[in-house]
């Protein structure tokens, strides 16, 4: 349908997953003595996390790609700037509060909009005083007592979960924290590894810990960046790739899985990585002209809750109506992805619907090139990017900031790949 002059070959590897790298600099920070992290994300997000531990007194050396990290964790002088991160404000509030540390928080015009009602709630069953603005930032917190919370209800979100745990913390007494099994597990995985007071069973039990001994870990590839890649090779004729040392995980598997429902030519080839945290595996994938539409809904939509925006656009060259339901989650990422998704969708020509949970999408209608709206929003931006390579046989180029966030060797792994 496309005059495509270009395709995609080669073998690549991608800097650290995000979330778990995120996780890695808070836990540290828990430990007294150094620890040592590897390939981690390159992402302006995880920077934001390393910025706000260097203002509550932690250490970080980073030299190329070893960050060296210590200290003990103190009050900041000034309010953490959480940027467009929900994830290191969600996070740092449970971590600070855990470790009795007073401290406020706020970020950019994005995640100042962001519910935050979700931690306030249960961290103030925990006696934790939290003030607010209607739910949102700007947060201040003051937890002089944390008292264990027994959590029934299980959350959809892993930020949430992580939150409860890192703040149940700093209680002797046990917490008890339902827990969603697809919600991405690396927090509770990380803790148990690293021999903290944690038993993960139908619920978490967590409490105090004095962790003394530093870790030294290295962070798998990241398997949300890889999926604008994998995505880009299964679309554009002719592509061929191999990307290797990418976490395997199974909460993070939904967008392969999803995939290979479709009838992608992916193989997935696991390894082990010499220790029992988390697994690699190196992905391959041909480019597949027959992609079937698929029907996604319920949980399967946390697996892959990152993914959504990119495999939309995997969707429009799909045969056949892809339904995709139970994802309002969607609507309060770094943008209403949701609606985005539909009306760049809808200006390129697609024929799609929006519903209040979901989209219907109609593949194989011959799409057109235009300007699209990111509110700054780096996964959108990335996954119009792939879509603009096929159509257009390059990609913008303009969106260098904005994809920062989470993945700056976007464009130079992708331009490398070029033939
Ligand atoms: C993340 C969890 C997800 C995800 C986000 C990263 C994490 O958010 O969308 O990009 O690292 O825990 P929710 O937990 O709010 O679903």
């Amino acid at each position: 349908m496309y005059n495509t002059t270009i395709k995609l070959n080669g073998t690549v590897s991608l800097r650290g997953d995000k979330s778990i790298s995120h996780r890695l600099l808070m836990i540290a920070s828990l430990i007294n003595d150094k620890s040592i992290i590897k390939n981690l994300s390159t992402g302006s997000d995880v920077l934001t996390t390393m910025q706000c531990l260097q203002k509550c007194n932690i250490h970080i050396e980073q030299n190329q790609d070893t960050v060296i990290i210590g200290g003990t964790l103190k009050s900041p002088k000034s309010t953490l700037d959480c940027k467009n991160s929900g994830t290191t404000a969600r996070m740092m509030i449970g971590l600070l509060a855990g470790q009795k540390i007073s401290s406020s928080f706020k970020g950019d015009a994005s995640l100042m909009k962001r519910p935050m009602k979700r931690i306030i709630a249960p961290l103030t069953a925990m006696s934790i005083n939290i003030k607010h603005n209607n739910n949102m930032l700007p947060i201040s917190i003051n937890a002089k007592h944390v008292i264990p919370i027994n959590c029934k209800q299980s959350t959809k979100s892993a930020q949430v979960k992580s939150s409860l745990m890192l703040a149940s913390l700093g209680s002797n007494q046990y917490s008890s924290i339902a827990h969603n099994k697809n919600t991405r597990d690396h927090t509770e995985k990380i803790l148990e590894y690293l021999k903290f007071d944690i038993l993960i069973q139908n619920k978490i039990k967590i409490r105090k810990s004095k962790i003394e001994k530093g870790f030294s870990l290295s962070v798998p590839g990241d398997i949300s960046n890889a999926s604008f890649i994998i995505g880009a090779c299964l679309i554009i004729p002719g592509s061929h790739i191999i990307i290797t040392n990418v976490l395997y995980n199974k909460t993070r598997l939904g967008f392969i899985n999803a995939l290979l429902k479709m009838g992608a030519n992916i193989k997935i080839i696991k390894k082990e990585q010499g220790h029992n945290l988390e697994r690699l595996c190196d992905i391959k994938v041909k480019y597949t002209p027959k992609l079937k539409a698929i029907n996604i809904n319920g949980d399967e939509i946390i697996t892959m809750i990152d993914e959504i925006p990119i495999l939309s656009i995997i969707a429009t060259q799909a045969t056949g109506q892809t339904v995709l339901r139970d994802a309002a989650e969607l609507r309060n990422k770094e943008s209403d992805r949701l609606s985005l998704i539909y009306n760049n969708l809808v200006s390129m020509g697609a024929n799609i619907k929006e519903r209040s949970d979901g989209l219907i999408i109609y593949g194989n209608k011959k799409l057109y090139n235009t300007t699209i709206k990111h509110q700054d929003d780096h996964r959108i931006a990335m996954s119009f990017e792939v879509l603009n390579l096929l159509i257009n046989n390059k990609m913008d180029q303009s969106y260098r900031e904005i994809i920062k966030i989470s993945f700056p060797e976007f464009y130079d792994i992708i331009e490398g790949l070029i033939q």
